[in-house]
């Protein structure tokens, strides 16, 4: 009889759904996402299960939020990237005109809404919720909001405000920890007293930048984060107690730096590491994964500050030679091959050749393109000479980071993978000591007055190289228009276009027709053979270097697709699990590839459920987290724009999306606005 009850299907129905039941109580619900990342650990993992693999194509969605309000596309905080927070009673929301917005998680109507005064943008990569208050990075210190009634809390700092008076931006949530806080800003951080605000320590990061994550373990007292590279491509990198293009581990209690790992050396690239470090935790220890543009990631010991994948890192050599002076470049850099590396950053023009073969027009455009480039590996030295192309400067893993799946020991991570132009040249008289520079170029341009060259440079190429022959750079937010700066070129390698109106012509098949002969050019070339001497020799050039995205004749990333991937590894052997394309990119009316530009983020989810946005066709997906398989997908008005977030109220889980568009070009920048997507099942 009793062997009868528990092999009956129907009982054995019955009892599972009894365990079901008491999963879908409140209590064991009740971890609220109660900082941008989830929490400290930035695992963006929730142990909600009610959606799953099973039954997630049945995700409606339920309420839509505008906070009506759209920038102008000129500024350049324009979508939002702060991932709301869920307090167990609210769900608290941000918008781009500094308002910090509380909501009903049920149905979506506002509650409250404050004004956040400070000058710069408010809250951008997120807020944190700690005990009735919401805690918002600005660029004036943290304002303290009660939850309540939305208003500055006084009992905390100065009216309500926590930080110190520079006026520095802190873009990244802060954390709370029992009576202190912790105040990530761009340049340092900080650690002050609760509730009065008043300063323990400051630990300042000589030219590094915290812009992507923090995280924080509460065992160990640990601050953990990572950091950008030093100088803008050019410029000195060769500084003492450097802390650029690093995973550091801070003791909160001192403010010191327990340990460092540095993965670019010497980056004249814009390899940062980027997003929040994942801390997992087991039984027998708490490790932590910090991720970098270059696809390179570390693991590292909380307890011990030991890097336990060393075994797994390769040195690779490389060119330390700078054709630039001043500048200092490492003979070695390294790939991380376990766990699995996420980025090759070489780019491979002859797979990519190849790959548009067919398409002879394209393939003579891309080839000019790349003509005065050095390529197919990654950390080619800069040059006044040649262009170095590279992938990964937009990641690899980018400032969402990724998400670490509890239930199945894998960590998930987006990845962009399009290749990057970085041209180095030297401006004019513009930068640096004005009136010096200024005085010094208009004697010199009266005394040059007469000579035909500068004539004819009027007349047939200022129209694009620009009056002080800077030329055109345009940034990836717009797109890949490029006009070199003619200032130091007599001097240059790019000089040898001007020799005959052959070569002239060539450097110009696509971008100017106009008509130049053999003596105008001969004029042309004294004319910048005099004027640059006379920069050359009075210091007035100034060094600099922009990316700019390589594109192909349609506008189209010129690599081989997929252009955005979602990688799982295991957090047990750190090998691959899955890896599949992100979305899907159209490359005109009738083409479309797999694989997009991914600016959103990640969820996982106990219902093995990975929801994943920000590709440009404006969907968020959910796919199995333990396959890959896209099993859901949801096209909003906008690019999702911040990792999603899920949390359980009044009998529902709810999944919660920024809907603000994307800010790079490859999206369509004019598609974006200020929504907030809402999901349950129905
Ligand atoms: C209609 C716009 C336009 C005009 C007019 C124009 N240029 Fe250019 N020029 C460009 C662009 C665009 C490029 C870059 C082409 C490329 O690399 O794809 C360029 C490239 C160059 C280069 C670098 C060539 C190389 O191989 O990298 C030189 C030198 C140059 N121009 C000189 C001139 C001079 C001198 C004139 C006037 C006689 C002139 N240009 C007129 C747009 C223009």
């Amino acid at each position: 009889m009793l062997k009868n009850f528990f092999t009956n299907p129907k009982i054995i129905i019955f009892l599972i759904s009894l365990i079901f039941l008491n999963n879908l109580t409140t209590s064991s619900y009740s971890e609220n996402w109660y900082t941008s990342s989830g929490n400290y650990h930035s695992t963006k993992y929730s142990i909600i299960d009610q959606i799953n693999n099973k039954n997630v194509q049945n995700l409606k969605n339920i309420w839509t939020y505008e906070n009506g309000f759209q920038p102008s596309k000129n500024e350049f905080f324009y979508n939002n990237q702060a991932t709301p927070v869920f307090t167990g009673k609210n769900l608290i929301v941000t918008s781009l005109d500094k308002f910090l917005i509380s909501l009903d998680p049920e149905n979506g109507t506002e509650r409250w809404r404050t004004k956040i005064d400070s000058p710069g943008p408010i809250a951008r990569r997120g807020i944190t919720f700690y005990d009735e208050n919401i805690f918002v990075p600005t660029t004036d210190g943290v304002h303290v909001i009660n939850e309540k009634n939305g208003k500055h809390n006084h009992d905390f700092g100065v009216n309500g405000i926590i930080g110190v008076k520079e006026k520095i931006i802190s873009l990244v949530p802060p954390i709370i920890n029992k009576n202190k806080i912790f105040i990530i800003y761009k340049s340092f951080i900080t650690s002050h007293e609760l509730p009065s605000g008043k300063l323990i320590w400051k630990k300042k990061l000589n030219g590094a930048r915290v812009w992507s994550g923090v995280s924080f373990d509460e065992t160990e007292n640990t601050i953990i984060f990572v950091t950008s590279n030093l100088v803008d491509l050019l410029g000195d990198t060769n500084i003492e107690n450097d802390y650029s293009n690093s995973l550091v581990l801070l003791d909160a209690l001192s403010g010191k730096t327990k340990c460092k790992f540095k993965d670019t050396i010497h980056d004249h690239w814009d390899l940062d590491m980027v997003g929040n470090p994942i801390v997992k935790k087991s039984d027998n220890n708490t490790v932590v994964y910090g991720f970098s543009k270059t696809g390179n990631t570390f693991v590292v010991d909380v307890k011990t500050c030991e890097l336990l994948n060393k075994d797994s890192i390769n040195r690779l050599n490389v060119d330390s030679n700078s054709p630039i002076e001043g500048q200092t470049y490492s003979d070695y850099q390294i790939k991380v091959k376990n766990p699995f590396n996420l980025m090759e950053i070489g780019y491979g023009s002859k797979s990519y050749l190849d790959y548009i073969k067919n398409d002879k027009e394209n393939l003579e455009y891309v080839k000019h393109r790349v003509r005065n480039s050095k390529f197919g590996s990654g950390y080619i030295p800069l040059s006044f000479d040649y262009d170095v192309i590279m992938l990964g400067l937009h990641g690899g893993p980018e400032w969402p980071g990724g998400t670490y799946d509890i239930l199945n020991n894998q960590i998930i991570v987006p990845t962009n993978h399009y290749p990057w132009i970085i041209r180095s040249y030297y401006g004019c008289c513009v930068r640096d000591e004005i009136s010096r520079t200024k005085r010094k170029t208009q004697e010199f341009l009266t005394s040059l007055k007469e000579i035909k060259g500068k004539i004819i440079y009027n007349n047939k190429c200022k129209s694009c190289h620009g009056k002080n022959k800077n030329g055109l750079y345009m940034s990836e937010i717009k797109g890949d228009k490029y006009i070199p700066s003619l200032n130091g070129i007599s001097r240059l390698n790019k000089f040898a276009s001007l020799k005959d109106s052959k070569s002239f012509n060539y450097s110009h098949k696509y971008s100017s027709k106009i008509k130049i002969n053999n003596y105008e050019l001969e004029d042309l070339r004294r004319y910048f053979i005099n004027r640059d001497n006379y920069l050359y020799e009075n210091k007035l050039l100034d060094k600099r270097a922009d990316w700019q995205l390589l594109l192909d004749k349609y506008g189209n990333f010129a690599s081989v697709p997929p252009y955005g991937k979602i990688t799982s590894f295991s957090t047990i052997t750190g090998k691959k699990k899955w890896q599949i394309p992100f979305g899907v990119k159209k490359l005109s009316e009738t083409s479309r590839v797999e694989g997009d530009i991914n600016f959103g983020g990640l969820l996982s989810t106990k219902g093995n459920i990975t929801f994943a946005t920000g590709t440009s066709d404006q969907k968020i997906y959910g796919y199995d987290s333990l396959t890959g398989k896209t099993l859901w997908e949801y096209k909003m008005k906008f690019a999702g724009s911040s990792p999603p977030m899920t949390y359980y109220y009044q009998g529902n889980q709810y999944i919660i999306v920024n809907s603000s568009g994307g800010k790079y070009y490859g999206y369509n920048n004019s598609n974006y606005g200020d929504k907030i997507y809402s999901f349950i099942l129905k």
